[in-house]
């Protein structure tokens, strides 16, 4: 199996805090590892099953996190989290029989759009993806794509009729991405859809997303029936693609002007050192 350091020293979701109930267990797998996770008076603890060696354990942000690492690198902050007035809606696992970095991948490009979301998150006649800027923030060793535009025929579960929709993408973790879009409803905030992938094996995922948003007309059910159905096409195209594995090497996929971000990103896990998930070199023709 390809590990490397980097992937090593990460935190991961592995679940929503309330898939890990007073009394219950959750058998899953990390980066190839079985691992199960159980609360117990309020604590939730994580051991690998092999040795039934404990794990270090976080919850936040709606969900359970552990780490292999005896030195992990901190968990990225989101401070959208302590702001008042904001909804959390959690929307579960799903599995995705592909590297989780193709996950992050795929959700930083909003050239699909038009053809995989077609009617929400764009439509064929506004297919085109103007110039946005990108920039690897050395001093927090993540990715950002900013001042991205894109014409959306319903941007989001409270979005009435089209709009220009204005979106930065972070990639602060090889398999985390958060998506900040214009709030339909609040002037100059911006709504928060991230993915917290968890790297069952290198070829198979579960993805646990969520959306933080201020909106005070949907129900939970509506603003989760949206992401599902999002991501429900996304998986479709997910699955179909090939390799499973993201290929680090730029020759290997055509780069065109709407891929910058995910340049960025291959760049930067190569920068890295990643290799968990990545289509080993020699592979390459
Ligand atoms: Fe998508």
């Amino acid at each position: 199996m390809a590990m490397d350091p980097f992937t090593w020293s990460h935190w991961y979701a592995i679940g929503r805090l309330e898939d890990v109930p007073e009394g219950g267990t959750r058998k899953t797998r990390l980066l190839g590892i079985d691992i199960v996770a159980h609360r117990s008076s309020g604590e939730v603890t994580v051991e690998r099953v092999e040795d039934h060696a404990p794990l270090a354990v976080q919850e936040r942000y709606g969900h359970v996190w552990t780490t292999f690492s005896d030195e992990p690198k901190p968990l990225y902050d989101m401070p959208e989290f302590d702001e008042d007035g904001r909804r959390l809606v959690t929307a579960g696992c799903v599995t995705v029989r592909c590297s989780g970095l193709r996950a992050v991948e795929n959700f930083l490009d909003m050239a699909h759009f038009p053809f995989v979301h077609t009617g929400i998150l764009g439509e064929e006649d506004h297919a085109e993806v103007e110039q946005y800027c990108v920039e690897m923030r050395a001093d927090v060793n993540e990715v950002w794509a900013t001042k991205c535009r894109f014409y959306q025929p319903k941007a989001a579960a409270t979005a009435e009729g089209g709009q220009m929709t204005h979106y930065k993408y972070r990639v602060p973790h090889p398999f985390s991405t958060i998506l900040y879009k214009t709030c339909p409803i609040r002037e100059g905030a911006w709504d928060l859809v991230g993915l917290f992938i968890q790297p069952r094996d290198e070829d198979l995922c579960d993805v646990h997303s969520f959306v933080l948003v201020f909106d005070e007309e949907n129900t939970d059910t509506g603003l989760l029936h949206f992401q599902q159905t999002i991501f429900l096409q996304d998986r479709m195209i997910l699955e179909n693609q090939v390799p499973a594995l993201l290929p680090l090497d730029p020759r290997r996929e055509l780069p065109t002007r709407a891929d910058a971000s995910s340049i960025a990103y291959r760049r930067w896990l190569k920068e890295n050192g990643q290799s968990f998930g990545v289509l080993a070199e020699e592979a390459v023709g």
